[in-house]
């Protein structure tokens, strides 16, 4: 059972819905423009607002889902739970339909913790439009919401192997967002 949801997770997260809705709705390749990314960031840059929001939701159902059903099939067991949701955020980062080149991540961690740490996701969600609001920088609200996660998970979720996911998923976005980091650091990272 645990190996079949870890399967589902990495198999849901693998769906590259950024490069599949632009290409079909829009006839461009999204990873062709702006930062390359496949997320709902960029998605926005090169489809507009509509595409971007859309691929936004369906990156954080895509996490959030099999976690849902995880959690579902085998209550009471937080490290399978763990276990599903980081194969999904694995899966979106490294897709096997795209020759493991995938996302940074964000849109499908926030899913995967709006199931398992819900006000955590809540308070990564407001950093994340604080961050963005102020700066107009994507990158930087996805930085400062992961660090708010890992704390705000360590305050309010039922189990400490949900701590431990937020953790390690804010180092799997430490290091998707490696490149922005580094534009962050010469002050020439992409502004909205
Ligand atoms: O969620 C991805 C975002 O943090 C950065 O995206 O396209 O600006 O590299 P991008």
């Amino acid at each position: 059972m645990t190996l079949a949801l870890v399967l589902l997770g990495y198999l849901a997260g693998s769906i590259p819905f950024g490069v599949l809705l632009t290409r079909w709705l829009r006839g461009v390749d999204v990873r062709q423009g702006g930062s390359g990314n496949i997320g709902a960031t960029n998605v926005t840059r090169v489809a507009g607002k509509k595409l971007g929001a859309l691929v936004l939701v369906l990156d954080a159902l895509k996490g959030a889902l099999p976690v849902a059903l995880a959690v579902r099939l085998v209550p009471g067991q937080p490290l399978v739970h763990v276990m599903v949701g980081l194969a999904a955020v694995l899966g979106h980062v490294y897709p096997v339909w795209l020759k493991l080149h995938g996302g940074k991540g964000v849109a499908t961690a926030l899913g995967v913790l709006l199931v398992l740490a819900p006000w955590a996701a809540l308070a990564a969600g407001t950093a994340f439009i604080a961050i963005f609001l102020l700066s107009r920088v994507s990158s930087l609200g996805s930085l400062f919401a992961g660090a708010t996660a890992v704390g705000t998970t360590a305050c309010t979720a039922p189990a400490t192997e949900y701590t431990g996911l937020s953790a390690f998923l804010f180092v799997v976005m430490l290091w998707t967002h490696r490149s922005n980091i580094g534009r962050l650091l010469r002050r020439t990272e992409r502004r909205f």
